[in-house]
């Protein structure tokens, strides 16, 4: 079933030059299955052609407000959607949305509406810093409705330059929509902390120990969590892949720094997910200049850094759900108990490291979750994503049961 199947969506388009881009986000909403009723503006339709949304959608395409043998379509639309997106929306149609206007269809839906709106500002940057218009935004956020920040970049026009006013890429605009269909029921309004990726620990100032984790397990953990509507905190190492752009980073190099990340967010977080890769040995001793190729030492001496859980144990906030993942060789499942009663934790996530299509780099995962209370659940192999949703589904069981 695809995820926005018996969906249906209400896109409102008014007269940005971001126009353009709402034609494909049209095409997205319907590829994902949702029904999507298209409303222009008088001014939109200088931008884009109905004719576009109505092939894209498969749809009629509406415009007006009062007009014969469309009478009441402004109630008829916006009753029973799931949910309503303006994209564009301009500096003029958030100052009326702002005055609870409804002198045009497209206002007079959104105030006839009943499902939550999420609102796309894009305009000229000095149009986006005008006390008016962020004024304007400070009330519609306080009238509940979702109002994306515009993203910072070169404008429409060489002539305008570059600032915050860009429409956020349309997949982007998806993965907002996704969360707000989906996050009613989930985790909206619960704390989740995850931390992703390998730490580094420094030989000499150009040189570290470190390991082959991607952060792909962790990143898709934040971003599963997000889209379940859960304000989401990544305690992140270096990456190898771009971090999800909706949830907060921070951004941390050794295990010690992680370790106090964590500590520092874990009193207000309901979850911790641990699925960062920590060095486990640090130099004893970190040389002050670069060890020289003709100095080669035959060893480094080692010691262990942090073990983050055990450093964490106090901080824990009551009632958090704490996730552990061990990736391991040997006697897997074994270890793997005993890491789960030695660290006080809800879940332990396994897998074996020698496992094809298991463990760092690779995008997919075949994971065997162990609880303190429940039977071991072994998942088939599956991509990091549905791993995520998978380990996801059984906090929430947890945290529904606390
Ligand atoms: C070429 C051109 C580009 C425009 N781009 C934007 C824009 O990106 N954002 C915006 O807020 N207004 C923009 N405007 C101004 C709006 O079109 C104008 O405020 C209009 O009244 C908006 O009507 P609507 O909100 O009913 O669609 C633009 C106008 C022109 C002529």
């Amino acid at each position: 079933m695809r995820p926005f199947e018996g969906r249906r969506v209400l896109l409102g388009v008014t007269g940005g030059i971001a126009s353009y881009k709402t034609a494909w986000l049209a095409r997205l909403l319907a590829q994902a299955g949702a029904e999507v009723d298209v409303v222009l503006t008088k001014s939109a339709r200088e931008f884009i052609g109905a004719v576009t949304f109505e092939a894209l959608t498969g749809r009629p395409v509406h415009t007006e407000l009062i007009a014969e043998g469309h009478a009441l379509d402004h109630i008829k639309l916006a009753r029973g959607a799931s949910l309503m997106v303006v994209a564009p929306a301009t500096a003029d149609f958030l100052s009326r949305a702002a005055a609870g206007r409804s002198d045009d269809l497209l206002s007079a839906c959104l105030l006839a509406a009943s499902a939550p709106v999420l609102l796309v500002p894009a305009m000229n940057d000095r149009m986006w810093a005008h006390r008016a218009t962020q004024e304007n935004v400070a009330h519609l956020r306080s009238l509940g409705y979702t109002v994306l920040d515009p993203e910072a970049g070169p404008l429409a026009s060489p002539h305008e330059g570059s600032g915050p006013g860009r429409m956020p890429e349309p997949e982007r605009i998806l993965a907002h929509v996704g969360r707000m269909l989906e996050a009613r029921e989930a985790l909206a309004g619960r704390r989740v902390l995850v931390t992703a990726g390998p730490t580094r620990e420094a030989l000499d100032p150009v040189r570290f120990l470190s390991n082959h984790s991607s952060g792909k397990m962790g990143v898709a953990i934040a971003e599963a969590a997000w889209r379940r509507g859960a304000d989401v905190t990544l305690v992140a190492g270096p990456l190898s892949i771009v971090p999800p752009p909706d949830v907060r980073i921070v951004h941390v190099e050794s295990t010690e720094q992680m370790a106090a990340a964590v500590r520092a967010e874990l009193p207000n977080a309901d979850v911790l997910v641990m699925a960062a890769a920590p060095a486990d040995f640090r130099a004893k001793k970190v040389a002050d200049g670069k060890i020289k190729k003709a100095q080669r030492p035959d060893s480094i001496a080692l010691e262990n850094t942090d073990d983050i859980l055990a450093t964490t144990l106090d901080a824990r906030k009551k009632g958090a759900v704490i996730v552990g993942f061990a990736l391991e060789t040997d006697d897997v499942l074994k270890h793997a108990r005993e890491k789960l009663a030695a660290k006080k934790l809800d879940l332990i996530v396994v897998n074996d490291a020698r496992e094809a299509g298991a463990g760092f780099g690779v995008d997919t995962n075949r994971v065997t979750i162990l609880s303190a209370t429940a039977e071991p659940a072994e998942l088939p192999l599956l991509s990091k994503h549905d791993t995520a949703d998978a380990i996801l589904d059984r906090v929430q069981e947890i945290l529904n049961g606390r």
